[in-house]
């Protein structure tokens, strides 16, 4: 048994969550990651034509229908993310309204933009008086989590640059960010993110302070991943070279380098990044989602393929039961050597 402060808080049996992946669905692998006893994180899907209220309803009713374990769902909190508005305040009155999804709806994480946004919506407040729900905040550098300690938050997510997916411009990596956020706030509740798929890996961020790790990457490769079997096949072969950081509409974004990615080459400055995102309009914005749609249907070649470097040291698609079952063996092997070796 590995328990910690963040097993502790959700009720969980493994310090494992899966990493929210918007705007692809991940409601069949947050249900398998709930029940073989980490923690499920369903992703904000905004694709076009999509409500991304209706879609967290209809995935929330998916999950207290199918498992009685605890789960989390992701928001982003960008400006340009549309029905950001709404979700923050829909969201939790659909989900207080209803006993069931307040008793295991527990985890609300935030990300890509301000941690103060859902702390000041009036329903989320009254869902947080009124049930266990805690809200976390995906923390890339030290001083964006001071930010997200001033707006309040139960928890960090600590995502380095290694990561797959939506990146900040801070480019720290996630073995230094621990350290630095394991420092500054050492009583915090901390998820660590980005590049772990091994029980070595979980066995170091725990004694980097955090209390889980959540991952993307690894779970991608899974047999319950709703992802596209051509994505899924890129990830065994991958190695950390395959992947670089390119431009996406909410920041940086890592990439599998292929068409789609060359064509959207990284800004050298922050302050390009921010000129290029005000320039979004709204047809640019859509014929971007044009390029998840392609990689929904199987085209990795013109496709947004968001993967992070670990798919470095994945070496086969698995059932989450069995990453997750290995991982933790893996842990408690790498935490019994280091402790024999204390003489
Ligand atoms: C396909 C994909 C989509 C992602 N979409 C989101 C998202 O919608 N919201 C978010 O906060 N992070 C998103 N991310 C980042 C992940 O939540 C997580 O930080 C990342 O996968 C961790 O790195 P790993 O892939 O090495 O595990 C995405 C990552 C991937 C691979």
């Amino acid at each position: 048994m590995i328990e910690t402060n963040v097993t502790k808080m959700f009720g969980l049996k493994y310090p494992i969550f899966s990493a929210p992946m918007g705007p692809f669905f991940t409601r069949e692998l947050a249900l398998a990651v709930s029940e073989a006893g980490g923690l499920g994180v369903l992703s904000n899907v905004n694709i076009v034509g999509t409500d991304p209220v209706e879609e967290h309803k209809k995935s929330i009713e998916y999950m207290i229908e199918h498992t009685d374990k605890p789960f989390g769902l992701n928001i982003l909190t960008s400006r340009n993310n549309r029905g950001v508005k709404e979700m923050i305040t829909d969201i939790p009155k659909i989900i207080m309204d209803n006993p069931k999804m307040r008793e295991q709806c527990v985890y609300f994480l935030t990300s890509a933009g301000s941690s103060k946004l859902l702390p000041s919506s009036k329903s989320f407040q009254e869902l947080r008086e009124k049930s266990e729900v805690k809200h976390f905040h995906v923390a890339p550098a030290h001083w964006l989590a001071q930010k997200c300690v001033d707006a309040g938050v139960d928890g960090i997510v600590c995502t380095g640059t290694e990561g797959g997916g939506h990146q900040s411009y801070e480019k720290v990596t996630t073995l230094v960010l621990l350290q630095q956020l394991n420092e500054a706030f050492p009583d915090l509740p901390k998820i660590a993110c980005g590049g772990f798929a091994t029980g070595e890996a979980l066995a170091a961020a725990l004694s980097l302070g955090a209390g889980a790790i959540a991952m993307g990457s690894r779970f991608i490769a899974s047999k319950e991943s709703e992802f596209h079997e051509k994505y899924k096949a890129l990830v065994p072969p991958g190695t950390p070279q395959d992947t670089s950081l390119y431009t996406g509409s909410f920041g940086p974004i890592r990439l599998y380098k292929n068409e789609y990615a060359l064509a959207h080459p990284a800004p050298s400055t922050k302050e390009e990044m921010i000129a290029y995102e005000k320039s979004i309009t709204p047809e640019m914005a859509e014929r971007d989602a044009g390029a998840y749609d392609r990689v929904y249907n199987g085209d990795i070649t013109t496709g947004a393929v968001l993967l992070g470097q670990s798919i470095g040291i994945i070496n086969s698609i698995d059932s989450v039961n069995d990453i997750i079952e290995r991982i933790i063996k893996g842990a408690e092997v790498a935490i019994k050597k280091n402790y024999s070796s204390l003489k």
